[in-house]
């Protein structure tokens, strides 16, 4: 076994960095994937019709690439997905900037960013 060089050690760590999207979250030691805001997917809501009683869960973390959804993808990022129930069929619009301030759903805020 060989001990790493530093550039080898840091080509490692970068290996373990994810990229989503257009964008790569970075990720120092590969273990934890903590991230302090969520990334923003995109600056304007989602449409999506909804069925009255189904249950959604909204991607609060970014990471998902099957948005609005999530799809897993936040784990150890410190994020969670936030469960939306439709009380009547319908468009509604998920938020898409991840910084609504009524999740899982639009406010209008992505016009402000
Ligand atoms: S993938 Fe973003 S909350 Fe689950």
């Amino acid at each position: 076994m060989s001990i790493p060089t530093a550039g080898q050690a840091e080509t490692e760590q970068c290996a373990q960095n994810q990229v989503v999207g257009d964008h790569e979250v970075y990720n120092p030691h590969g273990k934890e994937n903590a991230m302090t805001e969520p990334l923003m997917v995109q600056k304007s809501p989602y449409p999506v019709v909804v069925e009255a009683g189904q249950r959604y869960w909204w991607c609060a973390c970014g990471r998902s690439q099957t948005q609005p959804f999530c799809d897993g993808s936040h784990q150890g990022s410190g994020f969670e997905p936030v469960e939306y129930q439709a009380r009547k069929s319908g468009t509604v619009y998920f938020c898409g900037c991840k910084r609504t301030g009524n999740q899982p759903l639009c406010d209008g805020t992505h016009a402000t960013l």
